[in-house]
């Protein structure tokens, strides 16, 4: 019999990030019991590399934002393919989100007048991303920390859920085995919120962390639930190139808000040569009018560096394709030039940029005040993920909820900068406030104690495995394979040959053996991740082989154009006998509200 410490909780959040977080605070302000389990040390969250702001048309510095341009927005950037209530509730309640953090604690960077200072980013309209410096996620963690631990709630950190459990239907807590001593845990709860982030390690080059392994979407898929659009995968434009011990590391797109330009060898800005029709009215076509832009001019027209990441991260890669690169495959990205323009320009950069100052002098021994930096795209950020109801964030598994980037529906097939920070908070909260609402109004499931036992079994095999199969060996190839054969570019061969990689590193996942015992064992930690890194990795592939166009982060070599008539379509997988199906649904349909909206945002 294995042993298991136990808990009960009326809501377990999993991941404590900014949804995590924002969701653990909104349920117990309602009143239940709430424990956060992270599989890190809290503080240690993506959310800190969404640097440059949280967007929410506050309207500080632009009189002319509001919630209908920033919804408009937002359904432009992710190509309609964005549950519109999703995006409405989003764009309507991220000012009161922000005020609240501010309200909580949080040390916005401040206007001349006082008020939230807000800067330029891709895709939005108007400056609209709130901002702390270049730190911003971090400033959002730390405030809600704060918060949240003055309301009680029952933190696990460095806790690695393995599986969810239901009773019957309905879900019923979680299996999770601590880090640290290896030893299991077993989480009762009415309700569990999940809240793990993305998926960046499924790739090779990722601006993700080690915890990124796509957890909460496994777990749903394993218990039942469906996902969402999981071929959309963000390819953030600016990660670190140089040196290869920091490839992927996250460039702020901060950088271009403040004035930073993209050139390639040549010392070209290639970004003018290609500026996709539905952004050319609002696009600048001179380098002096992208500047005023920059500067706070209301009449110009933005620099093509802030057109969608999906865009300038191809037009990036088309630069060093075509033998235009930078010296290490990237291209460069220059904020120094600014000091030609304003006389303070280097102080500027250093306030504006400071950890950015410090990033590249301290790992590339390069000074941005003085030269350009060595950017390429890095993986960033998945826009699909477990599928949601809008308004709950309940996943079609009852009891089962999903905030922030582990579910879908917001962004489409592309985000817009920013705007993960402000899904953390809108709908941390909303997932908080109806997981609550589901574990007042529901009984305390039943735990079948033989669900916990071969649990137990299944986490410890490794350990009882004498085979040559190590399972980093595994995940670098796993890594390297999604990278060449999914990555910003795919063909239908390639996806396949991925499909049959994938079934191959299955199996061997299923024979990977570790060494030593259960305390601090990474490797055993790496071994009982592969699943979840194996099924996001299939499922990303599978959507990605059946969307037959290109549209957003989504780009088809073999299908370069939108199909539109068959195109509006979510991809929707699903455990299904065991296996992955993909089936197709259409994208829900705006209200007249909405469609108003969009027509007179054209
Ligand atoms: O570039 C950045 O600061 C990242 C922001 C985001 O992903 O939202």
């Amino acid at each position: 019999m294995a042993e298991f410490e136990t808990f009960t909780h009326d809501v377990l959040v999993v991941g404590a990030g900014g949804a995590g977080l924002r969701a653990a605070i909104e349920a117990s302000a309602a009143g239940v019991k709430v424990g956060l389990v992270s599989k890190s040390l809290l503080g240690k969250a993506h959310t800190v590399m969404a640097e440059g702001g949280v967007a929410a048309a506050l309207a500080n510095v632009d009189e002319r934002d509001g919630w209908r341009v920033h919804f408009a927005d937002t359904m432009r950037g992710g190509q309609y393919m964005n549950h519109p209530r999703m995006a409405e509730l989003h764009a309507r309640e991220a000012p009161d989100r922000v005020r609240e953090l501010e309200a909580w604690g949080a040390v916005f960077d401040r206007t001349k007048d006082g008020k939230i200072l807000q800067r330029n980013f891709g895709g939005h309209k108007y400056p609209r991303l709130a901002h702390v410096g270049d730190r911003t996620g971090l400033e959002m963690i730390r405030t809600l920390q704060d918060h949240g631990i003055h309301l009680g709630i029952d933190v696990h950190m460095e806790n690695t859920i393995v599986a969810l459990l239901k009773d019957g239907t309905r879900i019923a807590g979680a299996f999770a085995y601590d880090r640290e001593r290896g030893r299991f845990k077993v989480f009762h709860a009415k309700a569990v919120v999940l809240a793990t982030g993305g998926i960046g390690r499924a790739f090779r080059i990722t601006s993700n962390s080690w915890e990124y392994t796509g957890d909460g979407l496994s777990l749903a898929y394993h218990a039942g639930a469906s996902l969402k659009d999981m071929e959309f995968v963000q390819f953030h434009p600016t990660g670190m190139v140089w040196p290869p011990s920091v490839r992927g590391i996250l460039v702020t797109e901060g950088v271009r808000g403040e004035g930073g330009v993209l050139r390639n060898k040549d010392g070209k800005r290639f970004m003018f040569a290609d500026i996709p029709e539905n952004y050319r009215a609002q696009t600048a076509d001179n380098e002096e009018e992208g500047w005023r832009y920059t500067q706070g001019d209301k009449n110009a027209r933005r620099p093509p560096e802030l057109l969608t990441r999906d865009h300038v991260a191809r037009c990036i890669m088309r630069e060093v394709r075509d033998g235009r690169g930078s010296p290490h495959g990237g291209v460069f990205l220059d904020i120094a030039w600014i000091k030609e323009r304003l006389p303070n320009g280097e102080e500027h950069i250093k306030r504006k940029l400071p950890s950015m100052y410090h990033q590249f002098k301290q790992l590339a021994g390069i000074d941005i005040t003085k030269e350009p930096m060595e950017v390429g795209p890095t993986t960033h950020y998945m826009m699909g993920g477990v599928n949601v109801d809008p308004d709950s964030q309940m996943s079609d598994v009852p009891g089962l909820f999903a905030a922030g980037e582990c579910a879908a529906g917001l962004h489409g097939a592309n985000r817009l900068g920013g705007n993960s920070l402000s899904d953390l908070i809108v709908f941390g909260k909303r997932a908080g406030e109806y997981a609550a609402k589901f574990a007042k109004a529901n009984s305390a499931p039943q735990l079948d104690n033989s669900q916990l036992e071969t649990l137990a079994r299944y986490a410890l095999e490794p350990f009882d495995r004498d085979t040559a199969e190590n399972p980093y060996q595994i995940q670098h190839e796993l890594q390297d394979r999604m990278q060449d054969l999914v990555g910003i570019v795919r063909r239908q061969e390639e996806m396949e040959k991925a499909l049959e990689v994938i079934e191959g590193l299955k199996q061997r996942a299923a024979q990977a053996s570790v060494k030593g015992n259960r305390e601090f064992n990474p490797g055993w930690h790496t071994a009982l991740d592969l699943q979840n890194l194996l099924t996001v990795s299939e499922a990303i592939t599978r959507a990605a082989i059946e969307r037959k166009e290109s549209r957003g982060a989504h780009f088809r070599d073999d299908f370069p154009g939108k199909n539109d008539g068959e195109g509006k379509v979510n991809i929707i997988i699903r455990k299904t006998g065991g296996a992955m199906s993909v089936t197709r649904e259409p994208v829900p349909p705006m209200n007249g509200e909405l469609k108003q909206i969009i027509e007179e945002m054209k």
